[in-house]
């Protein structure tokens, strides 16, 4: 089929690389001219495990080019909407320029047939709206919604085999025309097995915020959790782990530490609490209010358990942080949690070096006025207390007896819960977790 991606950032330009593995031939259009030239070099703008591999692999093929005019996008029957819905500067609700600038600029490009895919994670009641548009621009196209689960770092393997496809059509009928359609493009996922669901358009769009909020709720929860067991003497590891094993509630998403970050949990609850009070329906999310706060209490406790690591103040001690990037295998920097402690503690006074293995020209455009280092022994030398904040493999596995001989104090803050406690404390580091004895 003929595909075009309007939207070359972390969802769009796996997806269009993804759309071209499947044996599709894609446009991937961005109106960024640096971005578009990189992708078109095979390069990824962004760190993205595979993404490189599969971008040179498929166009190869011949199957993938990139524009950054939309009328590039003529001759495709099916266009997928991926451009980005951030947070509003100084409100909860979602920005929604790109995806309304994006289907605009699409309109003139539309021939009878044709439907457009909405995958961008929207507020209920966008996607009505824009059928709507669609329609008068073009009365034999159609607007589909069909949102996307794919997780940053595990990007490439989500969109290929995903575990579920959701595509929200109006009125919601299986019998729709686009079903069709769409069941072509995914046709291969399919065929494995990968259960689709139909629903109506403002189901849709709810499955993709209900999803996100439940997984920000999931890890508030265990990081209530883990201020009771700080309270209380107890473990939250072994809380997890013990809790867990009901397969009602499962253990994954249950690692207390530091909380979530990136740019979709945090800004998707608060969109959601935004749209709800639109719809005269906030009280059924004011829970969310709450899993955000847990959230940020986070940062704020990791800075004071470092304050009582350094001795009581954080004046002038130098202060390692071990990760940059929201979270591991990926160098994505917004919101991230690591990063927001880090430049917290340099503004109460510490000296602070960051050092991450993918995430530091982002880190740098954003904190710039933090110190950084690539090299994880430069970043240790010296140091009076480290503090692991993003679970990079290269950080579970530092020795505490090999570390010990660059710092300066062997102390050691564990954001992630992911290091062996015992292990430190024998080599005679002083060890603190969160929520943990
Ligand atoms: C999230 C969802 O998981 C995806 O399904 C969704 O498609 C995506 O948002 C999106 O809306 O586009 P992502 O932002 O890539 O994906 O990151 P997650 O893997 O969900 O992690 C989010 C944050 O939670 C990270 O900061 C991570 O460190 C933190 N986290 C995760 C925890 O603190 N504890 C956990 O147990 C799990």
């Amino acid at each position: 089929m003929r595909i075009s991606v309007i939207g070359c950032g972390y969802l769009g330009a796996v997806h269009a690389a993804c759309m071209a593995k499947l044996g599709h031939d894609v446009v991937g259009i961005d109106v960024d001219e640096q971005k578009i030239s990189e992708l078109s070099r095979g390069r990824a703008p962004f760190f993205e495990p595979g993404l490189e591999n599969l971008l040179q692999e498929v166009q190869s093929t011949g199957r993938l080019r990139f524009a950054t005019e939309f009328a590039a996008a003529e001759g495709s029957s099916v266009h997928f909407i991926c451009v980005g819905t951030p947070q509003k500067k100084g409100e909860n609700g979602a920005d929604l320029t790109f995806v309304d600038a994006a289907t605009s600029a699409l309109l003139q490009h539309l021939s009878p047939g044709d439907i457009v895919v909405g995958k961008s994670t929207v507020p209920v009641g966008t996607a009505g709206r824009l059928v709507a548009v669609v329609k008068q621009a073009q009365p034999e196209a159609d607007l589909l919604w069909n949102p996307e689960f794919l997780r940053e770092g595990h990007a490439v393997s989500d969109t290929l085999l995903p575990d579920r496809l959701v595509y929200g059509v109006d009125g919601g009928s299986e019998d729709h025309r686009s079903v069709e359609v769409l069941d072509q493009v995914y046709a291969s996922a399919l065929e494995a097995g990968i259960p689709r669901l139909i629903t109506d358009l403002p189901t849709a769009e709810l499955v993709k915020t209900a999803a996100n909020s439940f997984l920000a709720t999931k890890i508030s929860f265990i990081n209530a959790m883990a201020e009771l067991c700080d309270a209380a003497g107890a473990d939250v590891s072994l809380l997890a782990d013990a809790i867990g094993l009901d397969d009602r509630i499962g253990r994954k998403f249950l690692n207390a530490g530091i909380g979530f970050g990136g740019g979709c949990l945090p800004k998707d609850i608060r969109a959601f609490m935004a749209r709800a009070g639109e719809l005269g329906a906030d009280q059924a999310l004011t829970f969310l209010r709450e899993v955000d706060a847990i959230n940020m209490r986070r940062r704020t406790r990791v800075v004071e358990l470092t304050r009582e690591l350094c001795g009581g103040s954080l004046l002038g001690q130098r202060i390692t942080v071990l990760g940059a990037a929201f979270k591991p295998e990926s160098d994505d920097v917004r919101d991230s949690p690591a990063l927001s402690i880090a430049a917290q503690l340099q503004l109460q006074g510490a000296d602070v070096t960051v050092t991450d293995p993918e995430a530091l020209a982002n880190a740098a455009r954003r904190f710039p006025e933090l110190h950084y280092e690539k090299s994880t022994g430069t970043a240790l030398k010296d140091a009076d207390a480290i503090l692991l904040l993003t679970e990079w493999q290269e950080y579970r596995d530092l020795d505490p007896y090999e570390t010990a001989y660059s710092v300066a104090y062997k102390r050691v803050l564990d954001g992630r819960n992911v290091l062996d406690a015992r292990k430190w404390r024998a080599a005679g580091w002083t060890y603190r977790g969160l929520g943990r004895p």
